[in-house]
């Protein structure tokens, strides 16, 4: 656990998971390199910084979802649909696919080859039925449905359904315009996700704490894996040593230690803010790179 992004459930991946996990061909270099603006209404609190946390970990859901590192935002990028989605089998076209397959939930399983159109979630706070047979009609309803029903993922409790309900009703119902995945965004991100973890820290409850701590450390996960090679080792060594202080965290808060904590979270936002040089250097050669990115999906795996 203390190793951290090298194993254990807090490696929440996308490259490495889906490439184990998922059948060939699933992986998308557009997917990986691009992704729209986010774009949410004013007035963030933190449900909505927790939900919009929870919409990346992949360790709210269970099954193969979980294990090929995949969350709610690989098919709803940012809140939209994700138009190259494809997993071979259980897709028919780009943006479409079966959700109700034992593939992901073997309880699921509805006997039928289903694809879907994945839906962008943008403006759902306005809708009223949810769903292509709009069979539901409460978001959060239908939220606990995809993560327990579709993808296997254990009972969400009321905290992490209000999170997720906050964060998709706050995507503004705007065109999308694609933007590169770089590392610079990633970062910021982390930063957001940090800001999140100062709530349970003020409001000392270690439970929550220890998962805010647990879901950021994936998303760090993330951003190592696009350091693949063995000789970037400053760059995954500064990543390892977010991940560490993060358990860090989680353990001073464990023990009561909330002062400290509170202060090595400030320490450790301040490190991110200024990361260190190590990976500006190797980013053009890093998996940020759509160029590089493209060599590594045409490589087959070990
Ligand atoms: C593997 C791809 C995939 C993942 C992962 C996924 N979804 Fe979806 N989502 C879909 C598809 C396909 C539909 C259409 C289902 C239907 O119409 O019944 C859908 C529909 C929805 C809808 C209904 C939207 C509407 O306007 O009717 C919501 C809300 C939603 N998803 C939220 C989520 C959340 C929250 C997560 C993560 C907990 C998530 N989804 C994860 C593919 C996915």
């Amino acid at each position: 656990m203390l190793l951290g992004l090298v194993s254990g459930e807090a490696d929440a991946q996308s490259l490495l998971g889906a490439r184990e996990w998922l059948p060939p061909g699933s992986l998308s270099l557009e997917n990986l390199s691009q992704r729209p603006a986010e774009r949410l209404e004013e007035g963030r609190n933190f449900y909505v910084a927790f939900g919009r946390l929870a919409f990346r970990s992949p360790d709210i859901l269970g099954g193969t979802a979980r294990k090929a590192g995949l969350s709610c935002q690989a098919c709803h990028a940012n809140g939209f649909a994700t138009h190259a989605f494809f997993i071979p089998g259980l897709s028919d076209r780009p943006g479409r696919i079966d959700v109700s397959h034992a593939f992901w939930h073997l309880r699921g399983e509805d006997q039928r080859d289903n694809p879907l159109d994945i839906p962008s979630l943008r403006g759902v706070k306005t809708k009223d039925r949810f769903g292509h047979d709009a069979r539901t009609a409460s978001l959060r309803d239908f939220t606990r449905r995809v993560i327990v029903m579709e993808f296997a993922g254990d009972e969400p409790d009321a905290l992490l359904l209000d999170a997720l309900v906050a964060y998709q009703e706050k995507l503004r119902p705007v065109d999308e315009t694609p933007q590169p995945v770089t590392l610079q965004q990633d970062l910021a991100d982390i930063l957001d996700h940090l800001d999140a973890l100062r709530v349970p820290l003020g409001e000392e409850n270690v439970a929550l704490a220890g998962r805010i701590a647990t879901m950021i450390r994936g998303q760090l996960g993330f951003i190592h894996e696009r350091f693949a090679d063995e000789d970037m080792r400053g760059s995954r060594a500064a990543l390892e040593d977010w991940s560490r202080q993060l358990v860090g965290i989680a353990m001073l808060a464990e023990n009561g230690q909330w002062p400290q904590a509170r202060q090595h979270l400030a320490t450790l936002r301040n490190a991110i803010a200024a990361p260190p040089s190590a990976l500006a250097a190797d980013l053009p050669r890093s998996l940020y790179d759509p160029a590089r990115l493209k060599v590594w999906l045409n490589t087959p795996a070990r």
